[in-house]
C-alpha cells in the first residue's frame, strides 16, 4: 500500500535491468571482518542481511586479485572460496527481498608486501601515498609503488573483469567499480599520483583512459546493465589531488563522455554539491542513473536524502555511517524516527559489537 503523499525517496527506481523498492542505498562500507585470506563468514551475512530494505546494498570494497588488497580482513572476490562464501551472503539478502552489489576494489598504492606477500605493489606511478599504512608489525611509511607498465595495465583491467564475473557468479545483482577514494583508478585520475607521459599520462583524457578501459571491459563482459561506478571527484584523498577546478571538470567529463554509449546501471558521485556543475555535467553527459553521497564531513542525511531526490538532483541516495548504525534506516528516514548512533571505534575490524548488535526498531 501507498501512501498518496509517500516522499519519492521511498519509491521504486530502475538502474539498469535492476529494480530497486527504494531511493536509498547502503554505501559500501569497509568494515575488516572477514578472514585473514578474504573469505567472508557468517557474521558478514548476518550484517549485510540486516540491511536488506535497502533499496540497494553495495556491498563493501573487495579486491579482485591479492594484488590489490589493502587490508587485512578486507573481503576478496579472488577465487571459488571466495565465490561459495559470497553466494550465501547474496541469497541471504535476497531471500529477504533485497538487492546487493558488489564494489570491485583494486588498491593499487595502498597497500603493503605484509598485506598481500606478492612483493609488488602497483600505481600508475612510482609514487608513494603520503598516507601511513596500519600493518601487523605497526604503522609504518606506505612503500613506493612499481609503476605500471603499458604491457602489464591490460593484465590489471583483466583482474577488473575476473572479478567482476566472479562477483555474479556469487549471486551479485551487479558490481560497482571502485573509482574513487585514493585507490588505483583513482589514482590514475589526478595528476598528482600520475606523471605518466604514455597514453594514459598527461591531459584529462590520458588521466581518464585506464577507468574507461576498465569500466568498458567489465560492462562488456557481464552486462553494462550490472556495471556502476564510484567516483569521487575534487576530494584531496590520500595523496590523489585534484586541486584545478578546470582540470577536474575536464577529467571527470572525459570518463563520462567515454563510457555513455555504454548505457551503464549507474554512476554514483561523493561530492557536498551534487546539484553542481561536476556531477550534473557527469550524469548529463554519462546518461547513467545518479546515485549521490553527500557527506564526508558531515553524515548524509535524511535531509540531504530528500532534498536530493525530490528536486531530481539525483534518482537514489547512497548512505554511509547512518547505514552502519542503522539496519532498519529506510523505515526510521519513513517515519522520521530517531537514529543510532555510529560508533567509530568499531567501524574498521573486531566482532559483532558496532557491526551487528544495532538495534533495530520493530523487531520481526
Ligand atoms: C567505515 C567506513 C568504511 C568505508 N569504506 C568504503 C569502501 O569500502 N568503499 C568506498 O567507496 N567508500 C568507503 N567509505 C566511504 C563511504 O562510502 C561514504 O562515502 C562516506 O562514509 C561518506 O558518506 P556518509 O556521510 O553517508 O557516511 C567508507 C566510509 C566509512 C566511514
Amino acid at each position: 500500500m501507498t501512501h498518496p503523499d509517500l516522499h519519492p525517496l521511498f519509491t521504486p527506481v530502475d538502474l539498469g535491468e535492476l529494480r530497486l523498492g527504494n531511493r536509498v542505498a547502503m554505501a559500501p562500507l569497509t568494515r575488516l571482518r572477514a578472514g585473514e585470506d578474504g573469505t567472508p563468514n557468517g557474521l558478514m551475512k548476518e550484517y549485510y542481511a540486516q540491511r536488506a530494505s535497502f533499496g540497494l546494498i553495495i556491498a563493501e570494497g573487495t579486491w579482485p586479485v591479492q594484488e590489490g588488497k589493502t587490508w587485512i580482513g578486507q573481503p576478496g572476490i579472488a577465487n571459488d572460496v571466495h565465490i561459495e562464501a559470497w553466494r550465501e551472503i547474496t541469497d541471504a539478502v535476497h531471500e529477504r527481498g533485497g538487492k546487493i552489489i558488489m564494489q570491485v576494489m583494486h588498491g593499487g598504492r595502498v597497500s603493503h608486501d605484509e598485506i598481500t606477500g606478492t612483493g609488488r605493489v602497483v600505481a600508475p606511478s612510482a609514487l608513494a601515498t603520503p598516507t601511513p599504512q596500519y600493518l601487523p608489525s605497526g604503522k609504518a611509511d606506505a612503500p613506493v609503488p612499481h609503476a605500471l607498465t603499458l604491457e602489464e595495465i591490460p593484465e590489471v583491467i583483466e583482474q577488473y573483469v575476473v572479478g567482476a564475473r566472479n562477483a555474479m557468479a556469487a549471486g551479485m545483482d551487479g558490481v560497482q567499480v571502485h573509482g574513487a577514494n585514493g585507490y588505483l583508478i583513482h589514482q590514475f585520475l589526478a595528476p598528482s599520483s600520475n606523471t605518466r607521459t604514455d597514453a594514459y599520462g598527461g591531459s584529462p583524457e590520458n588521466r581518464a583512459r585506464f577507468a574507461v578501459e576498465v569500466v568498458t571491459a567489465v560492462a562488456e563482459a557481464i552486462g553494462a546493465e550490472h556495471t556502476g561506478l564510484r567516483l569521487s571527484p575534487a576530494r584531496d584523498i590520500q595523496g590523489v589531488e585534484e586541486h584545478d577546478p578546470d582540470d577536474a571538470l575536464d577529467t571527470y567529463r572525459a570518463i563520462a563522455e567515454g563510457v555513455a554509449e555504454l548505457g551503464l546501471a549507474h554512476i554514483e558521485m561523493v561530492h557536498p554539491a551534487p546539484e553542481g556543475e561536476l556531477v550534473q555535467g557527469v550524469r548529463a553527459a554519462s546518461g547513467a542513473p545518479l546515485i549521490v553521497n553527500t557527506g564526508f564531513d558531515r553524515f548524509t542525511d535524511r535531509d540531504a536524502a530528500l532534498e536530493a531526490v525530490g528536486e531530481g538532483t539525483a534518482d537514489a541516495v547512497a548512505v554511509g555511517r547512518l547505514a552502519l548504525a542503522n539496519p532498519d534506516l529506510v523505515e526510521r528516514w519513513r517515519e522520521g524516527t530517531a537514529l543510532n548512533d555510529p560508533d567509530k571505534t568499531t567501524f574498521y575490524g573486531g566482532g559483532a559489537r558496532g557491526y551487528t548488535d544495532y538495534p533495530v526498531l520493530h523487531r520481526a
